[in-house]
């Protein structure tokens, strides 16, 4: 039987986050930080990871409610939860377009020392102009050399990374060596990189902290396929699921790797109750919270690309057809639909059929729940999904800042936990020993 490998996302962007809740705490505050990921850590999981935006999304010319309350920086926030964890996996997701491979490397070498070694990476490649706006970059980067940068930039991470032996650090006494002759040194040339120097900071407990991958386009799956340890994937059902998980993991042997070191990863959402019938409810509730009248507007937006606000929630969707131009409504994100007009087609077709309004039309066709049950059926179809290569394990979405993971953890691990597919302690103190890849460096 397959292990299943459970991480935490904290909530913060996107209408999933339901910040009117009641329940609902601050989503900039230590304290909801050190919430979710001590309750991570009570259920075994194997990391924390945190997402990342480098700038506000807008749409209609504002920063909208969906991005719930802005991104503080990751590597920051992770250092801090190194301090009241003590096994807990720590990812970030960190830009290579608009970032620099000393200075991540090295905060990464850092978070991984000061960690024990639970330190890992989410690269991502976003580098659309606006993002750009914020940094001396500004947009220069062609979306057709994301990868070109992406590739070159963990090839010099790991460049420096091994720029300290192991046995580098001397300390000797005797012979007053401190460091190795050479230590950390390090020449790197190539089309994007071309530094050299001295990296600053000793071998980490890993040496590579893990790295994660979250594209999803050919070259985007090549890069993950190459080098990275584990996919943030969005093919979250079971035949989608599937369907990318054999073709991730066709894709390794070309590349002189075992399908077992990546690990595919979707991420999920979940609604529990004590009983599937009130769990249903729940997740009906919650779908309502996530897609309030306003916010459906706004989404509805995201695939008409035009300002739908003079429009009535509960009224028909609009009778003018979706702008196709390339000037986008909403900034900071990649389009959300690739055929607008057909979408818009089987929208309309589907609130006719079934005489939705707008809202309860959005509710319909926009992220339900990946699981939704009791304990014991949601337990049932994690498993279900690993043993049947949907997925290694799920990075899981609470919709609720900061106790959303509480329920999970109390009633959907322990039964995990007894059929034998998820620890009952920690075994490895690193995270690539979480994930069974200790010894693919
Ligand atoms: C599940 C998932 C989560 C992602 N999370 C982030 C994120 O937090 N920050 C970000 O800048 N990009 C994020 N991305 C964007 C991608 O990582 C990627 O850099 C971008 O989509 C361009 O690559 P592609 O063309 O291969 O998809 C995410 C993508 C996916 C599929």
């Amino acid at each position: 039987m397959k292990q299943v490998i459970l991480a935490a996302h904290f909530p913060g962007v996107n209408n999933h986050t339901v910040w009117s809740d009641p329940a609902s705490g601050s989503q900039i505050d230590f304290a909801s930080f050190a919430h979710l990921a001590r309750t991570a850590e009570r259920g075994k999981f194997d990391f924390f990871f945190l997402a990342d935006g480098q700038r506000l999304r807008e749409q209609r010319g504002r920063i909208h409610d969906l991005d719930v309350v802005g991104r503080p920086d990751a590597l920051t926030v992770l250092a801090a939860l190194a301090a009241v964890t003590d096994h807990l996996g720590l990812a970030a997701t960190i830009n290579a377009t608009f970032n620099e491979p000393y200075e991540v490397a090295r905060k990464l070498a850092t978070l991984d020392h000061l960690s024990g070694g639970r330190a890992g990476w989410n690269i991502v490649t976003s580098s659309d102009a606006f993002t750009g706006e914020n940094f001396r970059r500004g947009g220069f980067l062609d979306y057709s050399q994301r990868y070109e940068r992406a590739e070159e930039f963990l090839r010099t991470a790991h460049e420096l990374w091994d720029s300290w032996a192991e046995e580098d650090l001397v300390a000797d006494p005797v012979a007053g060596t401190f460091a190795a002759e050479g230590a950390g040194a390090f020449a790197h040339h190539g089309a994007q990189f071309d530094i050299g120097g001295h990296f600053t900071v000793p071998r980490s407990p890993q040496r590579y902290p893990l790295t994660i991958q979250a594209g999803d386009s050919e070259e985007g799956r090549e890069f993950a396929a190459s080098t990275a340890d584990a996919i943030f994937s969005r093919h979250s059902t079971l035949e989608a699921g599937q369907a990318f998980y054999r073709d991730i993991k066709s894709r390794l042997p070309g590349h002189g790797r075992s399908p077992d070191s990546l690990k595919i990863l979707p991420g999920v959402t979940f609604a529990l109750g004590d009983t599937d019938a009130e769990a249903q409810e729940n997740a009906d509730h919650i779908r309502r919270q996530q897609v309030s009248p306003q916010t459906a507007i706004l989404l509805l937006e995201q695939l008409w690309n035009r300002d739908l606000s003079s429009y009535d929630a509960d009224g028909p969707l609009p009778a003018i057809d979706p702008d196709v131009s390339e000037d986008s409504i909403i900034k900071g994100r990649a389009r959300m639909h690739r055929d607008p007009l057909k979408t818009a087609a089987e929208w309309r077709a589907l609130a006719e059929a079934k005489r939705l309004g707008i809202r309860d039309l959005i509710i319909e066709v926009t992220g339900r729940q990946s699981f939704i049950g009791s304990p014991a059926r949601v337990a049932e179809e994690i498993n279900e999904f690993v043993q049947t290569d949907a997925a290694d394990g799920f990075i899981l979405v609470p919709h609720l800042t900061p106790a959303g993971l509480d329920g999970f953890v109390d009633k959907v691990v322990p039964l995990l936990q007894e059929r034998g597919v998820f620890r009952a302690e920690y075994e490895t103190s690193t995270l690539r020993g979480h994930l069974g890849l200790e010894n693919d460096l």
